[in-house]
């Protein structure tokens, strides 16, 4: 059924708005430094199945647990020293922490797909004020239909969802860009399900340890939403392009000319000083951008390894896979 939709700037009436529609149960679109959220209480199960009807997922994935802070982390979750170390050093921030739940703490299974641990993130900003405000976790999954590129702007969600929700929250655009980092801490190592935008050289640094990373087949297990073919664009996705096709959008990075770049549909570079931050930020909309020039193919240069970097070329394979 189609809705009627507010989009609301923040700060405005934004949180006085929200409040009234997630304590009934609703979805609505929030900002936050990674991407937007779809959000709704995390221990409501009606909210957590619009959540899943919204973005037409076809399976109950495990979602992650938005919290205000450290404190109201520790009311659903079970932190090691590590652990809590990990939060304190990064929270808030664009990291997200899966440990044991707390039984009988109100989180709903539908939040956690029945797991015995949970994803718990505090993000940045605004969404912090409104969890705080609302005094109980928001499950969010990115603000966007299954399958397609999380959205960083208010206008990404409005595009996309606009009939289907009854808020937007309209922060500006996502600073980071990639969604947040995943990591699990198992016998006193840190394990690395989901790079993002937390890169894994600043979690060695502060920590002295280092991040182990998964194995491609086993983070699928661990992290089930991590999907092959996802963040898809219309168009196919080819990385490490050396050369531009005829009729193909080109997405550059740094100082890369690629042969033939003088004929793409469109050209948009990441970052032309080659800052992996910047890149990241501007990944998701310049795809939808690409996307949106009608060219068949997005060609890729190459993205550096290293820092964000990694989160980078992660959604860029999964976007270059086979659908
Ligand atoms: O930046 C982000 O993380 C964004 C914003 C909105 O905060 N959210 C986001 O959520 O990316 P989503 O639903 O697209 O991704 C959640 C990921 C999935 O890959 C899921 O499998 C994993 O987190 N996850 C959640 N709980 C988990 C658990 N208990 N164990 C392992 N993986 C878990
Ligand atoms: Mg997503």
């Amino acid at each position: 059924m189609a809705q009627h939709l507010s989009v609301i700037t923040y700060p405005d009436q934004a949180i006085a708005s929200a409040l009234p529609l997630l304590h009934a149960g609703a979805v609505i679109a929030m900002p936050t430094e990674t991407v937007y959220g779809l959000a709704a209480d995390a221990t409501n199960p009606q909210a957590i199945t619009r959540i899943y009807e919204t973005k037409g997922r076809p399976r109950f994935n495990p979602l992650i647990c938005h919290v205000s802070d450290l404190a109201m982390a520790e009311r659903y979750g079970r932190f090691d020293p590590l652990s809590r170390q990990l939060a304190e050093q990064f929270w808030p921030g664009p990291l997200t922490l899966v440990v044991p739940v707390k039984p009988g703490c109100g989180l709903h299974d539908l939040a956690t797909a029945g797991l015995d641990t949970v994803g718990l993130r505090a993000p940045r900003g605004f969404a912090s004020e409104l969890i705080a405000a609302f005094g109980k976790p928001l499950a969010a999954p990115s603000a966007n239909t299954s399958g397609r590129i999380s959205p960083t702007t208010a206008a990404h969600v409005e595009e996309d969802l606009g009939g289907k929700i009854p808020l937007i929250l309209d922060a500006d655009a996502a600073a980071v860009g990639v969604e947040s980092t995943i990591l699990k801490v198992e016998d006193g190592q840190i394990r690395l399900l989901r790079p993002g935008g937390l890169s894994v050289e600043d979690i060695e640094a502060a920590t002295g340890l280092t991040v182990i990373r998964s194995e491609k087949a086993g983070a699928i297990i661990e992290a089930p939403g991590m999907l092959a073919s996802h963040y898809a664009p219309n168009a196919s996705v080819r990385l490490n392009a050396t050369v531009v096709h005829p009729g193909e959008a080109a997405i550059t990075f740094g100082s890369a000319a690629p042969e033939g770049l003088e004929k793409a549909v469109a050209v948009l570079n990441l970052s032309a000083s080659g800052d992996l931050a910047e890149a990241a930020a501007n990944l998701f909309s310049f795809m939808k951008q690409a996307d949106a020039s009608g060219a068949a193919s997005i060609a890729f240069t190459a993205i550096p390894a290293h820092g964000l970097g990694e989160a980078i070329n992660d959604r860029l394979e999964r976007a270059a896979a086979p659908r």
